[in-house]
């Protein structure tokens, strides 16, 4: 079968950057080390004035398209995952579309278009969908385009205002792609949950602590679930795992929770028990609740072992790298953290080619899923045409009262007849106009 999967990715950041031990610490009266340690953070990137969802896509997307040297004939299919649209029916791909075609010779009028919504797992699924489009040959020889795109705020004062994010990834789904084939072997952990939501209204309500359980359980079942499709996991068997990385700090706590679940009744458990003993079993205990209290000792043990954080090092640790700068991308978090570990190989200059990830998504409201795929051969090329260094380095460090203004500006209802200058100037980028007769919102591309 020809493989099919992401042949091309590239990545387009918010152009402002609130930093979080510096400038946000000091403002709540908190030790700037809760950001940087805690959640391990140091940065989130935010979206100036001209920049929104739309903006962020459609410039992911040409640079794509440029760099693939691609027509709108070449692309069958435009999926934009978000969970911050501003419109209950036209979806943002339409939006996106209108904006390209503005550059290109040709149009998408042939391209089926839709919006996926499932929190952060949308992308996921979307790549899903183009993958299922391929494998049906229903795509007539031509690629899907699949974008995500958030701007990831909180209401002021909400304790996940410390973790937002402002930025967009366009994925390129082919056959025969360069940077990592799919496969069929997946698992979901999926159930109805109050955690994370926003009904009808753009600021999400959010049990944080409660949201944290719910990402931990829905990712457990999912790697059984994975599991019973594709055999019980080895260590070895993948280079790196990118999550759903809202702040890396969630991170760490859910590789912990892997790695005791992968290592259950297997020889490193028992070359560990020399040391903290085994893992304690259900029955061996009265109740739930003794049960519980000694799987977090054996956590809080299993996690200063050496094996543990030589593989969490090795395989988690650097899926981590952009995100500390860049804070939650939502839908964009877990392709985030694929293209991380794919620079982390680069530094390390390590071949890659026919190694397996492990991609473990997560949306709230709730649904994990979990499954492998295959590093192909031309994936150096296409990650290190990135840029996204540079883009990191070039956004405009906010004050507080300069976030506090552009926090305002990005909030619905305070946003209209606001006038707060943009604090970086565009270059070669569509951008945000304003709102036409039917309150439609307006770009255009700025040379
Ligand atoms: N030095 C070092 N560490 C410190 C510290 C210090 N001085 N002060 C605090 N910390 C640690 C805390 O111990 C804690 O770490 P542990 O959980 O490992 O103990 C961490 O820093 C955060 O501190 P708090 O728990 O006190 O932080 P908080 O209550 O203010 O907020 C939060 C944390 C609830 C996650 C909040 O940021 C939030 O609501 N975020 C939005 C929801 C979210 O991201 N949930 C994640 C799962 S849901 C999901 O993944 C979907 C999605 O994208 C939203």
């Amino acid at each position: 079968m020809t493989p099919v999967g992401i042949d091309a990715v590239e990545i387009w950041s918010g152009k402002l950057k609130l930093d979080l031990p510096n400038t946000f610490a000091p403002e709540k009266g908190d030790d700037p080390a809760k950001y940087t340690k805690g959640l391990g953070l140091t940065d989130s990137s935010f979206p100036d004035v001209y920049e929104d969802i739309v903006t962020m896509a459609a410039n992911a997307a040409k640079r794509l398209m440029d760099r693939e040297g691609l027509t709108p004939a070449d692309v069958g299919r435009i999926d934009v995952a978000t969970e911050s649209a501003f419109d209950h029916s036209k979806p943002v791909s339409t939006y996106v579309a209108g904006c390209l075609e503005s550059v290109y010779d040709g149009d998408f009028t042939h391209a089926n278009k839709g919006e996926r919504k499932f929190a952060c797992v949308a992308g996921t699924q979307a790549i899903d969908d183009a993958y299922n489009w391929i494998r049906a040959g229903r795509n007539r020889g031509r690629a899907a385009l699949v974008i995500t795109t958030d701007t990831a705020l909180y209401a002021r004062g909400d304790p996940g205002e410390a973790t937002q994010g402002a930025g967009a990834v366009a994925m390129l789904v082919d056959e025969d792609p360069s940077i990592v084939e799919l496969s069929t072997a997946q698992g979901y952990g999926s159930k109805d949950e109050t955690d994370f939501l926003k009904p009808n209204q753009q600021f999400p309500s959010v049990d944080g602590k409660r949201s944290m359980q719910v990402y931990l359980s829905r990712m457990r079942e999912a790697l059984e679930d994975y599991e019973s499709v594709a055999g019980d996991l080895e260590l070895t068997e993948f280079r790196y795992a990118p999550f759903h990385t809202p702040f890396p700090g969630m991170v760490r706590k859910a590789a912990l929770l892997a790695y005791r679940h992968v290592i259950r009744d297997t020889d490193h458990e028992t070359a560990l028990a020399e040391d903290i003993g085994r893992q304690p079993r259900e029955p061996d205990f009265e109740d739930r609740e003794a049960y519980e209290a000694a799987i977090r000792d054996y956590m809080d043990e299993l996690k200063t072992t050496e094996p543990y954080q030589h593989w969490y090092d090795d395989t988690v640790e650097p899926t981590l790298g952009l995100s500390r700068s860049v804070g939650n991308w939502y839908t964009s978090s877990v392709h985030v953290a694929r293209v991380s570990a794919l620079r982390d190989a680069i530094a390390r200059d390590d071949a890659l080619v026919g190694d397996t990830l492990l991609v473990a998504s997560y949306g709230s409201g709730a649904q994990a899923e979990i499954h492998a795929e295959t590093v192909c051969e031309g994936w150096r090329t296409g990650i290190e045409a990135l840029d996204i260094d540079a883009q990191l380095d070039a956004r405009y460090d906010l004050s507080w009262s300069e976030y506090e203004d552009v926090h305002d500006v990005h909030e619905y209802d305070k946003d209209l007849g606001r006038d707060v200058e943009a604090f970086t100037v565009p270059d070669g980028e569509f951008v945000f106009t304003g709102w036409g007769r039917m309150n439609e919102r307006t770009y255009e591309y700025v040379e």
